[in-house]
């Protein structure tokens, strides 16, 4: 048998079809590098052209047949078997809102709808106290639920609030859309296109609006991390904000086409040390071939626009019309009880928690998301972040975890029910959530493990987590 024979190679619909899958679960296979992506003629390549792409059916099954393992050694060590949500498509991780903006330590939808559709009841109002990215409002709007979340960070406030908002689907798109093109087209006239269809401002100042914008940027970090013309796109797209309405989402549009305009490597987006030299030539570990970082923003706009529009449009037509309450603050502190009286279930209190906390010593809230802070001035408040990377994870460190997670839980008790369900999801490396429960005042019912395999902006590490499943211990 020739080595193309042994390969088995089938086009990517075929291959879904034999091995009982869908084509979005072997693009996914394809995307997470599990399986290799092959021409007609065997070999192996980066891109496919349009018709040439192949999988190897022996490759597919042998990997298949990996995973089925791995799910019954999990099984075996007593991982919830519906909780590792393995074969989950990648697509449905990242399913409407969820991709508006990466978000490092993210949970997925579909952990949040397991528990909420089987603990709750429509007009439930939930409390998420570590908001991050808003991922429990919009599971708990989508499933008819009032939401309300807490973030220190005031990016990830503007990220959920973002997400969540009740839009004119056409004007959002519009406007998304018009910011785009006066973009492109100074985009043009900053590589030297004349034509008469760009008639932002007379070719002779065009040396003075670029001066102008530089001189609206005292940022030093903008400066490092971008190419000339990425720099002068983005400050332009900036000043264009005030001209609309929907000033919040555009932010949230720019932000991250910039995150992925900055001078970094393509493998490297979520966690880059230092700006690689601009137009310098890098070996790419994603791509497994030279790259060159990106000169420019507007390739990142244009990508983002439409994407942004289009699942807007997708949420709009699920979400519901509860109640979507968001709080900047530090959870230790918030009054909820004269927030939720502002809101439109004054009065009510709060049938249960869906939150995943920061973890001890793991990542830095604010520091992940640099760029938007430089570009927006948004206030900072690291030093009321619970569990930051930059304070390790020492003994010390873990004390004074335990101490902010039981603030924030105390914070929250009088405006919980009394038969309200707690569950909160946890990397509990140390062990710690027993003795945060007890001194919390809760008391822990269940404890689910799952493993996972695909956070949806970390890494592919296959890691344990916890959710505790905690009530009142009245
Ligand atoms: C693990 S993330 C939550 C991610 C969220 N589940 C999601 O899907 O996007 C933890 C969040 O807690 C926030 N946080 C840390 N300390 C806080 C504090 N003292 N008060 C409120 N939020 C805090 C961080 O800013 C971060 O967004």
């Amino acid at each position: 048998m020739n080595m193309l024979d042994e390969l088995e190679l089938v086009p990517l619909e075929e291959a879904a079809r034999i091995v009982g899958k869908t084509p979005h679960n072997i693009r996914d296979y394809l995307q997470r590098g599990r399986i290799a992506k092959y021409n007609d003629k065997g070999e192996k390549i980066a891109r496919a052209k349009n018709g040439e792409l192949r999988v190897s059916l022996k490759e597919l099954r042998v990997f298949l047949a990996l995973v089925n393992q791995g799910d019954e050694k999990h099984h075996h060590a007593g991982l919830h078997p519906e909780l590792g949500f393995y074969g989950l498509p990648e697509y449905q991780r990242t399913k409407h809102v969820h991709r508006l903006h990466p978000y490092l330590g993210k949970f997925i939808p579909q952990l949040v709808e397991w528990f909420l559709s089987r603990y709750f009841e429509p007009d439930a109002v939930i409390l998420d106290p570590f908001m991050g990215s808003g991922t429990t409002l919009v599971q708990g709007n989508e499933m008819k639920m009032h939401t309300i979340g807490i973030d220190i960070s005031p990016f990830n406030c503007l990220i959920a609030g973002v997400k969540t908002a009740k839009y004119d689907i056409n004007k959002a798109r519009t406007e998304i859309l018009d910011v785009e093109k006066r973009v492109a087209n100074f985009s043009k006239r900053l590589a030297g296109e004349q034509s008469p269809t760009l008639p932002l401002f007379p070719d002779d100042e065009l040396e003075e609006v670029k001066a102008s914008l530089l001189a609206e940027c005292n940022s030093q970090y903008l400066r490092e991390w971008f190419a000339p013309n990425a720099l002068l796109e983005m400050l332009y797209y900036r000043r264009l904000i005030p001209q609309y309405e929907y000033q919040d989402l555009l932010r949230v549009v720019l932000s991250r086409a910039v995150r992925s305009s900055r001078l970094v490597p393509h493998y490297d987006l979520a966690t880059p040390k230092k700006p690689l030299p601009v137009g310098k030539e890098y070996w790419c570990r994603k791509h497994n071939r030279y790259c060159v970082p990106i000169d420019n923003c507007i390739t990142k706009i244009h990508a983002y626009s439409e994407d942004t529009a289009r699942r807007l449009a997708q949420f709009d037509k699920l979400r519901s019309d509860r109640s979507v309450t968001i709080i900047q603050g530090d959870s230790r502190k918030v009054d909820l009880k004269a927030e939720i009286a502002q809101t439109p279930i004054a009065g009510r209190l709060i049938d249960g928690i869906f939150t995943s906390p920061p973890y001890v010593g793991q990542i830095d809230y604010h520091d992940q998301h640099i760029y938007a802070y430089e570009l927006f001035g948004f206030p900072r408040q690291d030093e009321l972040e619970i569990g930051p990377k930059k304070r390790g994870k020492s003994k010390q460190a873990q004390k004074d975890y335990v101490d902010g997670i039981v603030a924030v839980l105390r914070n929250a008790y009088s405006v919980l029910k009394d038969d309200a369900k707690v569950f909160i999801v946890a990397n509990d490396k140390f062990r710690l959530y027993p003795e945060i429960a007890r001194l919390s005042g809760f008391k822990i019912i269940e404890e689910f493990h799952r493993a996972v395999t695909k956070r949806t902006e970390q890494g592919d590490d296959p890691y344990q987590e916890t959710i505790f499943f905690m009530m009142k211990d009245l």
